[in-house]
């Protein structure tokens, strides 16, 4: 079955984005990162980190913050507006690019890559996977580190995909949204339809939908795929420094990776 990741996914959901994913800890993720990142590149002075699927940069001021010398790509126009607009409040000099990164081709190589929440999960089929490690291998320079998150398969298939309404509050509107989900055991993927309705002071002032196919992934897999990109997983779990050991119901692990020389 063929299945696409249409680039018009976020687009509708990115002025509201930051208030949906407001729980996450970012910086606080970012922060635990850099220490991966900076232990494996403590030789160098001002490395620079390419964020693949940067999305609203809900990372970035916070790596730039790190000494990093940050470029965001993503294939969302109106994530990467959100993401400059933060980026502007917070004077980082980040440098965002609107495009697909399975065709990247900057001039530069990277010292660093990071790709995270769940980015991996929207490449749905194994050709895209392959394009996926592939294209960050070409990226890096030898030796550069790659951490990178996806929905783990172990806990996708415990815990069950259950619909999940709940509605999340911004100074301006609320929004209400539903996600129901329906899983693909032929395909590892669970298709997450997302219903939202904006409201103003109480009246609904827009309603949209939007389909999220997400794949989820076992580590076996992973390992096969990023090796034959030449990337050498160097640890997975959960994120901590080092990583720690995920239990079996984790939704999402995370992974380091280096290209090997
Ligand atoms: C769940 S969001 C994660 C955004 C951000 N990394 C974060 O932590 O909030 C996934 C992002 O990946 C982007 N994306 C997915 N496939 C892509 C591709 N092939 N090229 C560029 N961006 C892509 C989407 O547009 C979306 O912004």
């Amino acid at each position: 079955m063929k299945q696409q990741y249409s680039g018009a996914t976020f687009s509708k959901t990115a002025p509201y984005y930051d208030v949906i994913y407001g729980g996450r800890n970012t910086e606080h993720d970012a922060r635990i990162i850099i220490r991966h990142l900076s232990y494996a590149l403590s030789h160098i002075k001002h490395p620079r980190l390419l964020d693949l699927g940067c999305g609203t940069g809900a990372h970035d001021v916070e790596f730039w913050r790190g000494g990093y010398d940050v470029t965001g790509v993503d294939k969302s126009d109106a994530m990467i507006r959100e993401a400059e607009k933060k980026a502007a409040a917070a004077h980082a000099n980040i440098s965002y690019v609107t495009r697909d990164f399975l065709s990247y081709a900057p001039a530069v190589r990277y010292d660093a890559a990071v790709s995270l929440f769940d980015v991996l999960s929207y490449m749905t089929t194994n050709e895209q996977v392959t394009a996926y490690f592939s294209a960050v291998s070409t990226l890096l320079k030898p030796n550069g580190v790659f951490m990178f998150d996806c929905w783990y398969g172990p806990g996708v298939l415990l815990s069950q995909p259950k619909i999940i309404k709940r509605s999340y509050q911004s100074a301006d509107f609320t929004v209400i949204r539903t996600k129901t989900p329906s899983v693909s055991y032929e395909n590892n993927t669970v298709t997450v339809r997302h219903a939202l309705t904006i409201e103003k002071e109480g009246k609904a002032v827009s309603r949209f939908r939007e389909d999220h196919i997400l794949r989820y992934f076992f580590y076996p897999e992973i390992k096969q795929f990023a090796e034959k990109a030449g990337l050498r997983i160097t640890s997975w779990g959960l994120l901590d420094f080092p990583l720690r050991k995920a239990p079996p119901a984790s939704w999402s692990v995370y992974f380091a990776a280096r290209k090997m020389p």
